[in-house]
């Protein structure tokens, strides 16, 4: 295993996200890890993560020396490099001039690191401190016209720094570098697959767990079945998965849902679907602000959920299928609250558990996939669309009702039909119908309407942090158009959104 440092970089995950794509499991643990804990993990190497951070601020984020003693390979980035340069006592200093983005530079190929980089490379900067010695028994290389040390190492203690981030796609060999660094520097093997981590994960579960009740909110979504079914093969029937049909589901889904984990379904779990439609269109009547009906979602959910958790009693675990997206985007790491995702943050308060279960917390939406196919959870849930906690709920602009969830659900069914059929449907990020707030006149055999827009999205995306609009050919976009307006009551127009995010974002609200 590698180690990630965390010193409050932007990419710490993607650090060990390219570190497990080597097929090196790697961990991201905060820098105030006790040196005694990281001796007892014993990793063949560890990393240190970027961080906003100047290494002399008195408040700085920092390690003890002790810890390149150790034996153990480190490699430093950004931030990480300038600590590994500070506390080793080379010198860092504000540089005259800083570098942001794509910067050309000059690496040494005799460096274990480059052997396999071009003499001139492109690698992704973004610092405005550098080294500007490097320490003792180190050696320089790497460098740009402005930075004098982009690279430094000492490969005696296997000590070794890169200015840039190795892990960005902008780094156009960061890839090189960094496999170089796991593999030929730490000397791993590369034997680490996905299939180790769903085994891993399994036998971590069912020993923690033990004997103990364990209670899951499936919404049947990629995440929740993933994390469902990897805990069913850890704990059998000791899992009860509560499907809570909130009625801001896509078309037919609840029986869907009901038909994989419920008593005719694949599993070995007990499954209890609520049927509380009516209950959350009436906590949603006449509010329209986006935050506040996620909020009313949330709390609803929750509190149905609570209910039912009530009437099994104590339980020892609760299961959250969050993955690491969720988590930086409600704000938990260091990043601005976008929106809040509530299946992050909102915790029942209520239900009787005496932990949490998230054994999908570091993984990356592509990742979990490939630990459901290695489930061998059937691939039509796996490549399932993602499908957020408050459902049609943000995508219905404005108030939520009854009627306009039943708009969206024929428009949905429609999209998704035909974009099926075109065969283009494996090719996008995420695609969907959502319901504008507007109403805007129309003609339809000779009468005058005055009816709602729908508005289709897709996206194409492999992390849904960012995404592009997709180019969906205009065969298949008037197709929908015409089925949408003559098949779904109160919709007399159609719009396609060709906003990325960011600007956008994903879903409408
Ligand atoms: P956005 O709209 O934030 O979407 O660009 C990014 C991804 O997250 C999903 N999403 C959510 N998932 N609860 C969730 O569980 C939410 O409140 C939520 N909002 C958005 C969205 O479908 C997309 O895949």
């Amino acid at each position: 295993m590698i180690i990630v440092l965390d010193f409050g970089g932007q990419y710490n995950q993607l650090i060990a996200r390219r570190v497990r794509e080597c097929h090196v499991y790697a961990e991201v643990h905060p820098y105030t890890i006790s040196i005694d804990k990281i001796k007892e993990i014993n990793p063949k190497g560890i990393i240190f993560t970027g961080g906003p951070n100047s290494v002399y601020a008195g408040d700085s984020p920092r390690y003890s020396r002790e810890i390149f003693d150790l034996g153990i390979p480190i490699l430093g980035i950004c931030y990480g490099s300038q600590l590994m340069s500070y506390l080793l006592d080379g010198a860092v200093e504000t540089a005259p001039v800083s570098e942001y983005g794509k910067t050309e530079v000059d690496v040494d190929k005799n460096s274990v690191l480059f052997k396999d980089v071009s003499p001139r490379t492109i690698c992704w900067m973004s610092h405005t401190d550098y080294i500007s010695a490097a320490p003792e028994g180190f050696r320089v290389t790497a460098h740009t016209p402005v930075c004098p040390v982009a690279a430094m190492e000492n490969p005696e203690r296997r000590l070794y720094a890169t200015q840039f981030h190795p892990e960005v796609m902008h780094t156009q060999e960061g890839m090189k570098m960094l496999s170089s660094f796991v593999y030929d520097v730490c000397g791993c093997e590369g034997t680490w697959k996905m299939d180790s981590f769903v085994e891993d994960s399994i036998k971590s579960i069912r020993e923690r767990v033990g004997t103990g009740k364990v209670l899951c909110a499936l919404s049947g979504g990629v995440d929740s079945s993933v994390a469902a079914v990897m805990l069913s093969k850890a704990i059998g029937r000791q899992l009860t998965c509560v499907f809570v049909d909130h009625g801001l589901l896509r078309k037919n889904e609840g029986d869907e849902v009901e038909a994989v984990f419920g008593p005719e379904g694949d599993y070995d779990l007990n499954f209890i679907r609520v049927n509380v439609q009516d209950r959350f269109y009436e906590k949603l009547a006449g509010v329209t602000e986006p935050e506040k009906k996620r909020k009313i979602i949330g709390e609803e959910f929750i509190r149905v959920f609570e209910e039912e958790a009530k009437k099994i009693g104590s339980v020892d675990f609760l299961v959250q299928g969050t993955i690491y997206p969720d988590v930086i985007e409600s704000g938990l790491g260091k990043s601005a609250v976008i929106k809040s995702h509530h299946n992050v943050g909102g915790l029942p308060d209520y239900v009787d558990f005496k932990e949490i279960i998230e054994p999908l917390r570091l993984l990356f939406k592509d990742e979990v996939r490939k630990a459901g196919l290695e489930l061998g959870i059937p691939e039509y849930l796996v490549f399932r669309q993602p499908f957020p906690g408050p459902g049609l709920g943000v995508r219905i602009v404005g108030e939520v009702t009854a009627e306009k969830v039943r708009i969206v659900q024929d428009a949905d069914a429609i999209y998704r039909e035909e974009v099926a059929k075109a065969g283009i449907d494996k090719d996008l990020g995420q695609y969907f119908a959502g319901l504008t707030n507007m109403r805007s006149v129309g003609v339809m055999g000779d009468e005058r309407t005055y009816d709602h827009a729908v508005a289709l999205r897709a996206v194409m995306t492999s992390d849904f942090m960012t995404a592009e609009a997709a180019e969906i050919p205009y065969k298949v976009l008037f197709k929908v158009t015409s089925r949408i307006i003559n098949e779904v009551k109160g919709v007399n127009r159609v719009f396609y959104d060709l906003t990325s995010k960011p600007p956008g974002t994903i879903e409408f609200e």
